[in-house]
Order: C-alpha cells, then sequence, then structure tokens
C-alpha cells in the first residue's frame, strides 16, 4: 500500500510522522527518527540559546494520555543548524520546529534555520507550558503579525502548529488569518493545554513544574484533535494541507484523522511510550485497514467523513 503524501510540495515517503516535542531534542534521538519509519523528521521547537527546560518529572505518560510540562528543554537553534544537513542524508523530510518567548525570538530561529534550508519550518503558536506566557496561537492578531514578518524571513514551505480551540467563531477567524498570510500547511493539533492530572492514592500532582498542571496528550484528546482537523478541513479545504496530531495510538485513529481531511499525522505519546517502533506497527496497521475497507490510497478516503 502507498502511504505516501504531498505536503506543500514535499513528498513523505510516508504519511506519518514524530509530532515535535516527542524524542526529538537531541541528535542521537533526530538520527533515530533518521533510521526509522518515520516519513519525516520534525525537531523539537527551538529557541535562540539551549533551555535546560523545567525540574522533573515533567512527564507523565498514564493509560489514558499523557501529561507533560517540559518547559522547552532544546539545544537552541545553532546546534540544530548545524545538524539539520546531516538529517537530511535519511532520505525523508526534515521540518524544523521553531518557537520562542517572544516575536523577535522567532524570527531569529527563523533567519538562522532558514539559512540551512530544511524542507519545511513549523513556526509552534502553541507552547502551553512557559510560566507567564499566553500561547500566541490564542491571539488571532499577534499571530498574523508575527507570520507576516516571518514570511519575509523564511523561503522554505512555512507552517504553524496550533493548539485546539473550542469554539466555531475561533476557527472561523484563524482560518481566515491562515489564509490571508498563505500559510503552506498547518498542523493541528498541540497538546490541550493546562489540564491537571491527580494521583488519588498519595493525594498529589503527577508533575512538578507550575503546580502539576500541564499539556494533555495521548488517546483522551483525539476527539478534540479530530474536531480541529474536521473544522479547518471544512472551512480550508485542501487550499492548506492538514496534519492532524492528537490521540493516534492505533492504525484506526490515523484512518479516523485522514477521515477528517488530514494529508498527514503526527505521534508524540504513543511514540514516547513505545519508541519508533511505533511507525512501523501504525504503518502495518493503516496498510491492513485500508486494504480490508477496499481503498487502493489515502486520497480515495482523504475527508470523506459521512455526515447523517
Ligand atoms: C513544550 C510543550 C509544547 O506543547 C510545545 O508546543 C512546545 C514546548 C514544552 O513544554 O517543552
Amino acid at each position: 500500500m502507498d502511504l505516501s503524501t504531498t505536503i506543500a510540495g514535499v513528498r513523505f515517503p510516508t504519511c506519518l510522522m514524530n509530532a515535535s516535542g516527542a524524542l526529538c531534542v537531541t541528535k542521537a534521538e533526530l538520527e533515530a527518527l533518521g533510521q526509522s519509519r518515520s516519513g519525516a523528521i520534525v525537531t523539537k521547537s527551538m529557541t535562540p540559546a539551549f533551555r535546560q527546560g523545567n525540574p522533573e518529572p515533567r512527564y507523565y505518560s498514564f493509560p489514558g494520555g499523557s501529561i507533560n510540562s517540559m518547559g522547552l528543554p532544546n539545544l537552541g537553534y545553532p546546534a540544530y543548524a548545524d545538524i539539520i544537513p546531516t538529517l537530511q542524508t535519511f532520505g525523508k523530510p526534515v521540518i524544523a520546529s521553531i518557537a520562542g518567548l517572544s516575536p523577535p525570538d522567532f524570527l531569529e530561529a527563523a533567519r538562522a534555520i532558514t539559512a540551512v534550508s530544511p524542507d519545511l519550518i513549523e513556526v509552534n503558536l502553541s507552547c502551553p507550558n512557559i510560566a507567564g506566557k499566553p500561547q500566541i496561537g490564542y491571539d488571532v492578531e499577534a499571530s498574523r503579525a508575527l507570520l507576516l514578518e516571518l514570511k519575509k524571513i523564511v523561503t522554505v514551505p512555512m507552517g504553524v502548529k496550533l493548539p485546539p480551540y473550542f469554539d466555531p467563531v475561533h476557527y472561523e477567524i484563524t482560518a481566515r488569518m491562515l489564509l490571508d498570510v498563505k500559510v503552506d500547511f498547518m498542523t493541528v493539533i498541540n497538546s490541550v493545554g493546562n489540564g491537571l492530572v491527580v494521583d488519588p492514592e498519595e493525594e498529589r500532582v503527577v508533575i512538578k513544574p507550575r503546580y502539576g498542571f500541564g499539556g494533555l496528550g495521548g488517546a483522551m484528546i483525539k476527539p478534540v484533535a479530530l474536531a480541529n482537523v474536521r473544522a479547518f478541513w471544512k472551512l480550508i479545504g485542501d487550499s492548506i494541507p492538514i496534519i492532524g496530531t492528537g490521540g493516534v495510538v492505533s492504525g484506526t485513529d490515523m484512518f479516523e484523522h485522514i477521515l477528517c481531511g488530514a494529508k498527514a499525522v503526527q505521534i508524540g505519546t504513543a511514540l514516547v511510550d513505545e519508541g519508533v517502533g511505533v511507525f512501523q506497527r501504525l504503518e502495518k496497521e493503516l496498510g491492513e485497514l485500508l486494504q480490508r475497507k477496499g481503498y487502493a490510497s489515502l486520497s480515495d478516503c482523504r475527508g470523506r467523513l459521512q455526515e447523517l
């Protein structure tokens, strides 16, 4: 079964890849993604300088999903600029995720990373774990202004990683802004921000930073992710390709994202739980499911979710 896909003119050998943040901070982790069946190598969101991140424990996985407050631990963009040319020898797209604590941080990272020509740049508008910093993705005019500045600098296809939205008006104003700015792809969704997981036996929170509050991922967020993929696909169609992210644990979960309109799917919590072998398992599960249903390709079912 051909599971390849094309996003913003870039061909991906398979339509599944890691989500930014999951096993993609160090050179060794990024190279392991290169050697795996992941259809791309997505970097951790990078900031101008190295960051240790928040104190541990800062990631916790449980049967329904995960919670994290990593605090943007990353090597800093100069290190990723050095690594990216090596990553490009693995024969799959390299997606550089850029972030920042302020707009100038994003612009600085974008300038340096554009110079080494990753295949795509994913602008992270949705980091929920920095104390005192609201997610820029929840401010549509601030997002527009930042993206317009970035567009002047970035010469490779540039997309956005969005937080989940919960209100139809937010889908509409965000979709309009993304169409105005002409972003090349959108990754939907980042973790569901500022959840709280409680250990009732110990009577305490499960991660240390920020009083235990953190971004939720994994199986529990799938309906939120599917709603966001579907809502944006209905508003934007194929003019901005969508990478679906959130709650993918099985080939069936991938299929659901594709039915909602996703052209590719990213794996976060399941990758951290299972390691890079997850890609082979999911690829097999999706291939078998499509075959059983009689689909010859992704384009035969993509977006074709039926309504009652
Ligand atoms: C972190 C978490 C995110 O969801 C994100 O988009 C970027 C960074 C973090 O805590 O490291």
